[in-house]
């Protein structure tokens, strides 16, 4: 079995931590986040992942030359993005037997056999996997017909409305994204499926009871991380807080349960940190807080400064003493308040 991993998006809601770092890159607490996705697709019995990316594209090479196992990584060039039906399309062509397609920014312990499975079954031409939410706007609504055929797409409600939405996983045969145009961006979920829809495709939707995030925002990329240290998540077991082995945490220091320290990174005396993410290099001093926050490598919080809901890129600095809510610190630059 072989699948596409999406993983070529600017990651725009994430920045400024995206502008060094793609998304799929950024560590689930103790690896890239693209690690623990092909882990779980080995899990099912996939044994070829095709990746491509039009962004940051240099930043995957040490990625695909240290991953070991299955499955097997083909990179495959994306001069320009191609959009989601675009970068599938051309990640596929040549396949000759069904394959996955998924998103790879999302968090979930989806049963893959079992989906397929149904694919098989109902003989579609693509199943998309559809989550239930409480608050269905952030998000498109998908509906069904009593088959589990897929009725309509439909744009973000305005109200907050239960739904099904589309949990970015597909199952696709061959050929079934050829007449998909690689001149420009395309989105699978606004225009290929829709179009496939109208022109009679059997598209089938299959609903999960499973764990699902998307870390599309600093706030989800956190609660996943949280969730993943409370063992909300199939085949994920670490321990709250997770201190990396080269981490360095002073005793004086004071660690809330959803705190992920990461390699070489450094809690000064006294300091405090609360759901809070300390990517590799990054230092909290003595006295500082840190509440709700995502320090990239080597971000420095200085001595007895204070953030809440903190996104610092790459070597950004808060000098000591700066107290700052919801700041967003570009790569290597200084908090100015
Ligand atoms: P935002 O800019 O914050 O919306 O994030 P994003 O760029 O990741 O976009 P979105 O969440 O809609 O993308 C869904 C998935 O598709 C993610 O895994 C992206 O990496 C991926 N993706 C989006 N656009 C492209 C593209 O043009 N090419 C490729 N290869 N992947 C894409």
């Amino acid at each position: 079995m072989k699948a596409v991993v999406l993983v070529g998006g600017e990651g725009t809601r994430l920045r400024p931590l995206t502008e060094t770092i793609p998304k799929p890159l950024l560590p689930l607490v103790d690896r890239a986040f693209l690690h623990h996705v092909l882990d779980h697709l080995s899990r099912h019995g996939v044994r070829e992942v095709i990746l491509s990316s039009p962004y940051l594209e240099a930043a995957f090479v040490p990625f695909v030359r240290e991953r070991r196992g299955d499955p097997a990584v083909t990179w495959i060039t994306e001069a320009t993005p191609l959009g989601t039906g675009g970068a599938i399309a051309n990640a596929a062509r040549g396949l000759t037997e069904t394959f996955l397609a998924l998103n790879g920014d999302i968090l979930t312990d989806l049963d893959l056999t079992e989906l397929l499975a149904r694919h098989r079954e109902s003989g579609a031409t693509a199943t998309i996997t559809l989550v239930p939410v409480e608050d269905a706007r952030a998000f498109g609504l998908v509906s069904l017909d009593d088959s589990g055929r897929v009725r309509e797409f439909r744009e973000k409600p305005a109200e907050p409305v239960r739904g099904l939405v589309n949990a970015g996983t597909y199952v696709l045969e061959p050929g079934a994204l050829d007449d998909v145009s690689l001149d420009g961006p395309v989105s699978i979920e606004r225009e290929t499926f829709p179009a496939m829809i109208a022109a009679g495709c059997p598209v089938f939707g299959h609903v999960a009871r499973a764990y699902w995030m998307d870390l599309g925002t600093p706030e989800k990329y956190l609660q996943a991380t949280f969730d993943v240290l409370e063992g909300r998540v199939g085949g994920l077991d670490y321990p709250a807080p997770f201190l990396a082995e080269t981490a360095e945490v002073s005793l004086r220091a004071h660690l809330g349960r959803w705190v992920v320290v990461s390699p070489d990174a450094r809690i000064g005396d006294e300091a405090e940190v609360e759901d809070s993410i300390l990517l590799r290099g990054s230092t909290v001093e003595e006295g500082a807080r840190v509440r709700g926050s995502i320090l990239g490598p080597n971000v420095r919080v200085g001595r007895k400064a204070e953030v809440t809901g903190a996104v610092l890129a790459e070597g950004a600095i808060v000098p000591a003493g700066v107290r700052a809510d919801s700041p967003r610190v570009p790569p290597g630059q200084i908090l100015s308040v």
